[in-house]
């Protein structure tokens, strides 16, 4: 049976019409406190898959999740299988600044402990976050559907993918590659205290009249779309689509970046919103079938 965390309601409630199986809408109940009341009818022995993205309320949607990863345990179930379309706290994968904490190894903890099976998540922010996990957990990839996206939708032919830093150049070569097209990366340093960002303006490459398709694995306040926008129209690129996995549009980040001069945000319904076009129930229960 699926069983839809408050957070993945209609993805939870697509990919259990793409497996055939039982879907479970649990009764949710918020105190006035911020507190969550979960109720789910007995799941006996069965697999459970527990579908829940992690984006804001972040730590309400965490709690959620571990409260019906509990029950589940309680009931016996004989597997439990927990998607995270959207991983939080996946950015602090290390210490940077002495005394920080690495919030994904916590969270990691959290989640076997309450009773997991294994994970389903989808493009992570980076991969060492997995070594944290000592259950299974399987990364997807969102690249090859946001590519068929791009295909179907888009005159793309003029394009050049672009990353808005080093750190996403694996991604932005895997869709480049899929695509046929040029790739270009910018050079983002983020003050590590301050948190702002820069980007360097020379490319080292002309652009002028060309496309850009920026790529990159969340959008978050806007701020690193909208930085590397501005110095791709320095360097005259005519359009700008922007592409993700997971689109949190916080701080007004949608205006912001559509202010910078950005056409069109594609993501994927990881986290349901405006920009969710690419649906990824057909993989996430591929993934599944695939599994078990
Ligand atoms: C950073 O390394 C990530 O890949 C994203 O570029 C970043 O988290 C986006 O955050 P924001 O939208 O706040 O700039």
């Amino acid at each position: 049976m699926v069983i839809a965390g408050p957070g993945s309601l209609d993805l939870a409630k697509s990919i259990s019409k793409n497996l055939n199986v039982e879907f479970i809408e649990p009764e949710l109940k918020l105190f006035s406190d911020g507190e969550s009341k979960i109720r789910i009818p007995s799941v006996d022995h069965k697999h459970c898959i527990i579908v829940q993205s992690l984006y804001p309320p972040i730590d309400r949607h965490i709690i959620q999740l571990l409260m019906m990863i509990h029950k589940c345990r309680r009931d016996n179930a004989s597997k439990i299988t927990v998607i995270i379309p959207y991983m939080a706290y996946a950015r602090q994968d290390k210490v940077f600044l002495e005394g920080e904490i690495i919030s994904i190894s916590v969270l990691a903890e959290l989640i076997q402990n309450c009773g997991t099976t294994e994970v389903i998540t989808v493009d992570i922010h980076n991969e060492l976050s997995l070594s944290y996990f000592s259950i299974t957990i399987k990364n997807v990839s969102a690249i090859p559907i946001l590519a068929e996206y791009l295909k179907k939708n888009k005159t793309i032919e003029n394009s050049i993918i672009v990353s808005p830093d080093k750190g996403g150049t694996k991604r932005a070569k895997k869709i480049a590659e899929l695509l046929k097209l040029q790739i270009l990366c910018l050079k983002k340093t983020r003050d590590r205290k301050t948190g702002l960002v820069s980007i360097e303006e020379n490319l080292g490459l002309v652009v002028e009249g060309l496309d850009a398709i920026l790529i990159d694995d969340m959008i978050s306040t806007g701020g690193s779309i909208v930085k590397a926008c501005r110095v791709l129209k320095k360097n005259k690129i005519r359009n700008i689509i922007v592409l993700c996995t997971h689109a949190l549009l916080l701080d007004n980040a949608l205006e912001k970046i559509i202010n910078a001069g950005v056409q069109e945000i594609i993501s994927t319904n990881s986290i349901p919103n405006i920009c969710s076009k690419v649906d990824l129930a057909p993989i996430l229960s591929n993934v599944v079938v695939n599994t078990n």
